[in-house]
């Protein structure tokens, strides 16, 4: 099997989700798994995984690269039944960044992969993974999640070529993307339940990995920009930065470039 295809038989028999639906062409996972999210009859966790999304989307309305070979996928979940309330959410996209960073950690050893606030994953200074949290309801959340596993650098858009980096250009093998994307379930499953019972030692995980702390950094939310030295992330999950007026937290926001 092509390490890019899916074992969909292996998948469907993972604890870890109830429901798989497979798509060789989509627009967007996280569309089909909100859209799911309405339907009367649910079988939860379902996982949406996609070949290829023709409107791949990423937070603040951006659209998602999903170039041949990245491993894009959803998980739509009942946050209700995990006592995980919608005043986390932003620790749910904190959350996904440390499981995604454990899961993919084995094959990069040694390698300085980090938590890029507010949920980008980085190896160095280039961006490996996205994620974008949305909350169709207050009880069903979906964590949509773009990994640079297979793909290569030679037909990303001229903007992204220097700025994003894949598995294979780093360890030069194609990964299989069954193994890779169960490794990442089964890292978000332990996060999600650590979530649930101790919000502060998700926080405190991603302050360790913060690829900020001590940079000066600007944040954009809803149009006013405050600058500031990054002070790593509170027990509550905030960006802390410390600007001339004293430490400001935050729990959204855009990074500026
Ligand atoms: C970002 O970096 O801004 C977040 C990117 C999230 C991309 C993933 S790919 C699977 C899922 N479906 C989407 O449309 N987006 C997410």
């Amino acid at each position: 099997m092509c390490p890019d295809q899916f074992d969909i038989d292996r998948l469907r028999q993972s604890a870890l989700v109830a429901r798989v639906e497979y798509y060789a062409t989509i627009s967007s996972t996280n569309d089909r798994a909100k859209q799911y999210a309405a339907e009367d009859e649910k079988q939860l966790p379902l996982l949406v995984v996609a070949q290829s999304q023709t409107a791949g989307r990423g937070r603040g309305g951006k659209r998602w690269w999903t170039g041949a070979g990245t491993l894009a996928f959803s998980l739509l979940f009942d946050a209700q039944a995990l006592r995980i309330d919608r005043g986390r959410l932003s620790l749910v996209a904190l959350a996904t960044g440390v499981a995604v960073v454990e899961a993919v950690t084995p094959y990069v050893p040694g390698l300085p992969l980090g938590i890029h606030w507010p949920n980008d994953v980085y190896i160095g200074d280039r961006k490996l993974a996205g994620i974008l949290v949305e909350a169709p309801s207050d009880r069903y959340f979906v964590v949509g999640i773009g990994v640079n596993v297979n793909n290569t650098l030679d037909n990303a858009p001229a903007e992204l070529a220097h700025r994003v980096t894949t598995l294979r250009e780093l360890t030069g093998a194609a990964l299989d993307h069954t193994e890779v994307l169960l490794g990442v379930l089964a890292s978000l499953d332990k996060w999600l339940r650590t979530l649930a019972s101790d919000s502060a030692a998700v926080a405190s995980r991603v302050d360790s990995l913060c690829t900020q702390r001590g940079e000066m950094i600007a944040v954009d939310f809803g149009g006013q920009v405050v600058n500031g030295r990054c002070a790593g992330i509170a027990p509550d999950g905030a960006l802390q930065l410390d600007t001339p007026e004293g430490v400001r937290n935050f729990y959204s926001g855009v990074v500026r470039e």
